[in-house]
């Protein structure tokens, strides 16, 4: 018999050791090692998925990147980068419930309805729960098969045979090659699932779409590698107390990144949420203190979020600095800032900050919303309605400019905002006219003067 050589895997980022090892040296999460078995280089690929290589002249390539599928759904289309490439592999990734499965399947059942064969291969749930769960989407064209299945093999013998214009692996953990002798969802198995189905993907041309399910600390449950593989890498991501859900791209061979597309959970499955900014104001108190609204661009695309402070004497000798939607860290400088050099002396407080919705938000550009609420809820006074704010604000207290003022103005023009305070830095002339009154501040210091 051979001897099968074994080697310790990190099931977080596949790093690889002789050794088990207690943390992992590439991405320090601790106890993930795990032994798995690996196969001689020379077993590594099936004939089934081998490129026939030739080398090429650039020059005689095919050069444009054929007709791109539209799903039907703009808010996916948008986050595609307008539509599925041919032979392109697209990593969906989310935490278990969020709707990856309700999700994909309404994209098949859009793409059937126009007569397309598409494939569903499921290795989670049985064949009533899909036709149940299909029944609450009204999906039920007769191009959109099932297939329920684990092995590889198996899978790909029967993509090869159907020839689906789109195929969809719910999830990628489900998937097993017995070549392996690791369990599946292991790093090994993910790997050469994923491998195998991705290369299959680029010889046939058949677009696939990997579900992959998210671990908490928010990388897809198995291998980082994942990421590298895909051409495409989405995040669904949603708040499971709140009814909205975004798709979110993290990288995009065929694309722009960070396109946001924005959806409503219902009871018959998930709806584009066409205006999404109403959609995050709806709820928004009249004349409260501490709530402000600043006009965020998500991708290419404007968003107005709220964002809410909160600030209460402290009780106990620590105070707190408690951060939901935005970064810790951020909100504990800004904080700082705005008491030393905007004169709202927070020391001896409490501070809560929330971006209503359940949004997250990573930009510079909320800076001047974060002090903006903290200023308005310190005072009990409310911001001076019809007021949007945006800015960086730098440890010196000053505001800094940022990119695309003129979406983000427009955006708020739109939605009835007349006042908008924004950094001094950006010159009149790159400010559009929208009747808005536009109020141009260089420094913390002025800030209360025109917020209220
Ligand atoms: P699902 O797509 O199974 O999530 P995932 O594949 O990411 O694990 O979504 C399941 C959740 O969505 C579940 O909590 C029920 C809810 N849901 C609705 O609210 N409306 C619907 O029409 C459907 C199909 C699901
Ligand atoms: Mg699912």
């Amino acid at each position: 018999m051979k001897k099968t050589k074994t080697l310790f895997f990190c099931q977080n980022c596949g790093q690889q050791s002789p050794k088990w090892l207690g943390r992992c040296p590439a991405c320090g999460e601790w106890n993930r090692f795990v032994e798995e078995e690996v196969r001689e280089a020379d077993e590594r690929r099936p004939e089934a998925v081998r490129f026939d290589g030739v080398p090429q002249s650039i020059d005689a390539i095919e050069g444009d990147e054929g007709e791109r599928i539209h799903t039907g759904i703009a808010e996916m289309d948008r986050v595609l980068g307008g539509g599925i490439v041919s032979g392109s592999a697209i990593l969906v990734g989310g935490d278990p419930g969020i709707g990856k499965s309700t999700l994909l399947l309404q994209i098949l059942e859009k793409l059937a309805e126009r007569g397309l064969t598409v494939l569903y291969v499921s290795g989670e749930e049985s064949a009533r729960q899909i036709k149940l769960r299909g029944r609450r989407l009204a999906a039920s064209s007769a191009s959109l098969m099932v297939l329920i299945e684990v092995e590889l093999d198996n899978i790909l013998a029967r993509i090869q045979e159907i020839q689906p214009a789109v195929a969809v692996i719910d999830s990628i953990q489900t998937v097993y090659s017995p070549a392996l002798s690791s369990t599946a969802g292991s790093v090994g198995q993910v790997r050469e699932a994923s491998g195998r189905l991705i290369l299959f993907s680029k010889k046939t041309g058949i677009p696939i779409f990997l579900v992959g399910h998210v671990t908490k600390d928010g990388s897809i449950a198995g291998p980082k590698v994942l990421e590298h593989m895909v051409d495409t890498v989405l995040y669904f991501e949603g708040d499971s107390g709140h009814a909205y859900r975004v798709i979110r791209g993290i990288k995009n061979r065929f694309g722009p990144t960070h396109e946001i597309g924005v959806f409503e959970m219902r009871d018959n499955g998930l709806a584009e949420v066409a205006n999404p900014s109403a959609f995050f104001l709806s709820e928004r108190p009249d004349g409260a203190a501490g709530s402000v609204v600043v006009p965020s661009m998500e991708g290419t695309r404007p968003i107005l979020i709220e964002i809410q402070a909160l600030v209460s004497s402290t009780s106990f000798g620590m105070p707190r600095r408690t951060a939901i939607g935005v970064d810790h860290n951020r909100v504990s400088l800004l904080t700082a800032v705005l008491d030393k050099i905007g004169g709202i002396h927070l020391g001896n407080c409490d501070v809560f900050l929330n971006v209503a919705g359940g949004v997250k938000v990573e930009e510079p550009a909320i800076d001047l919303g974060i002090v903006s609420a903290l200023a308005s809820s310190f005072l009990n006074r409310p911001v001076m309605a019809g007021t949007v704010v945006f800015g960086e604000v730098g440890l010196a207290g000053e505001i800094r400019g940022i990119s695309q003022t003129e979406i983000r103005i427009r955006e708020a023009g739109r939605m009835g905002f007349v006042r908008c305070i924004l950094p001094r830095t950006l010159s009149k002339e790159v400010l559009p006219e929208t009747g808005m009154e536009l109020i141009r501040i260089g420094s913390l210091r002025e800030l209360t003067e025109y917020l209220f």
